[in-house]
C-alpha cells in the first residue's frame, strides 16, 4: 500500500489528533503517503484532501478537537454520495482508509467498502464509549474527567446550600459516561437509557438521604433516558418529593479540551495499530483494545453487536450512596 487517507467524522473527541499524528507517522516510517481528508465523509465527497507529513502533525497530540475537522453528513448515506467519494478516492490514487469516529463512522465505512476497490480500516473515536471491540473508544477518559472535574464543583455548592442537584452528561444511546462518572463523583442516583427509571423509587431514596443526615445530593443522567431531559426530570422529582432540584447540563464541554494521558495513549496505540493492519493487507475491520491487547473486530460487528455497561459497577452505585 502506498496512499492512505486519513479522517475524523461524526462528533469529536479529545485525542483524535493524536490517533491523526500516529497515523501520519507510522505510515510514513513504512514508506505510505498519508493524505488528510477534511471534515470526516463530507470532505470525502467534497474532495477536500491534502497530503500530510511529519511536520503537519507536530504540536497537536496535547490539542483537543480534531485538526481535520468533523462534520456529520447524510448526503454520505446515498448511492450518489458513495459514487462521488470513490471517484475522489480513485483521482488521489488513495488505496486504504483509516476511519476515526465513532458507530455512523463505521457504518459509513462499510457502505464505502461495498462501491470502493480499497481497503478501510476504523479507529473508535467518540466520548460515548459506545462502541463494541474495544473496552475503551479514544475521548472517553477525557470526557469522564472534564465532567468529574465540575461535579467535584457542584457538590461544594450543593453542600454549602444543602441543595439537590440533577447533572445531565452526554451519552445518547448509552450510559458510560454517567455510570464511571457516579461512580466517579459518588453520586447519589444515576439515570441511564439501559435501565427503565423509577422515579418514585429515586425519589424515596432522596428522601432517606436528607433525613439520614446528607447535606446534598447529586442524580447523573445520561442525555438519552426514558424520561426526557434534566429539567423534565428535576420538575418530575420535585412533585414526587417536594423537594427543589437544581439542573446542570454538562453539554459540549464533555468534549472538549486537553486529552488525558489515557486518551493519547489508547489515540497514538490504534492509529498506529491502524497502519498495521492496512499495511497487512487487513480491511473492513476495525481497531481496539481488549484487555490490554491490540484486537481487530470486523465493523459489522462493532456496529451490529452491542456493549455492555459494568454491570458491577451498575450493582455499586445505589450500595456506595447510602
Ligand atoms: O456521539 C458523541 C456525542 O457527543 C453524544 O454524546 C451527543 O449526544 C452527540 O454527540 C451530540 O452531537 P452534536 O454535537 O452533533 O449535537
Amino acid at each position: 500500500m502506498k496512499k492512505v487517507g486519513v479522517f475524523t467524522s461524526g462528533g469529536d473527541a479529545p485525542g483524535m489528533n493524536a490517533a491523526i499524528r500516529a497515523v501520519v507517522r507510522c505510515g510514513n516510517a513504512q514508506g505510505v503517503e498519508v493524505w488528510g481528508i477534511h471534515s470526516g465523509h463530507r470532505g470525502l465527497i467534497e474532495n477536500k484532501f491534502n497530503k500530510m507529513d511529519s511536520r503537519s502533525v507536530g504540536n497537536i497530540i496535547q490539542r483537543g478537537g480534531t485538526i481535520l475537522g468533523t462534520a456529520r453528513c447524510k448526503e454520505f448515506k446515498t448511492e450518489a454520495g458513495l459514487k462521488q467519494a470513490v471517484r475522489n478516492l480513485e483521482q488521489h490514487g488513495v488505496e486504504g482508509l483509516v476511519a476515526i469516529g465513532g458507530d455512523g463512522t463505521y457504518r459509513g465505512m462499510i457502505e464505502l467498502l461495498k462501491v470502493w476497490k480499497g481497503h478501510a480500516v476504523g479507529v473508535p473515536g467518540t466520548i460515548d464509549n459506545d462502541i463494541y471491540g474495544t473496552d475503551e473508544t479514544i475521548g472517553f477518559n477525557t470526557a469522564i474527567n472534564t465532567a468529574l472535574e465540575a461535579i467535584d464543583k457542584i457538590r461544594d455548592t450543593a453542600d454549602a446550600h444543602e441543595r439537590f442537584f440533577i447533572v445531565e452528561v452526554m451519552g445518547r444511546h448509552a450510559g458510560f459516561i454517567a455510570l464511571n462518572v457516579a461512580i466517579g463523583g459518588g453520586a447519589e442516583e444515576m439515570i441511564i437509557p439501559e435501565v427503565k427509571t423509577d422515579l418514585k423509587a429515586i425519589a424515596e431514596h432522596m428522601r432517606e438521604g436528607r433525613e439520614g443526615g446528607k447535606r446534598s445530593s447529586i442524580v447523573v443522567v445520561a442525555e438519552g433516558n426514558d424520561i426526557g431531559g434534566a429539567a423534565k426530570i428535576a420538575e418530575e422529582l420535585k412533585k414526587l418529593s417536594g423537594f427543589d432540584y437544581r439542573v446542570v447540563i454538562l453539554g459540549h464541554i464533555q468534549r472538549g479540551g486537553s486529552p488525558t494521558a489515557l486518551d493519547r495513549r489508547l489515540a497514538t496505540k490504534l492509529g498506529a495499530f491502524a497502519i498495521e493492519l492496512l499495511s497487512k493487507g487487513t480491511s473492513g475491520v476495525a481497531a481496539g483494545e481488549l484487555n490490554g491487547k491490540r484486537v481487530a473486530t470486523s465493523l459489522e460487528d462493532t456496529v451490529s453487536k452491542k456493549k455492555e455497561l459494568d454491570a458491577y459497577l451498575q450493582k455499586l452505585v445505589p450500595i456506595l450512596s447510602r
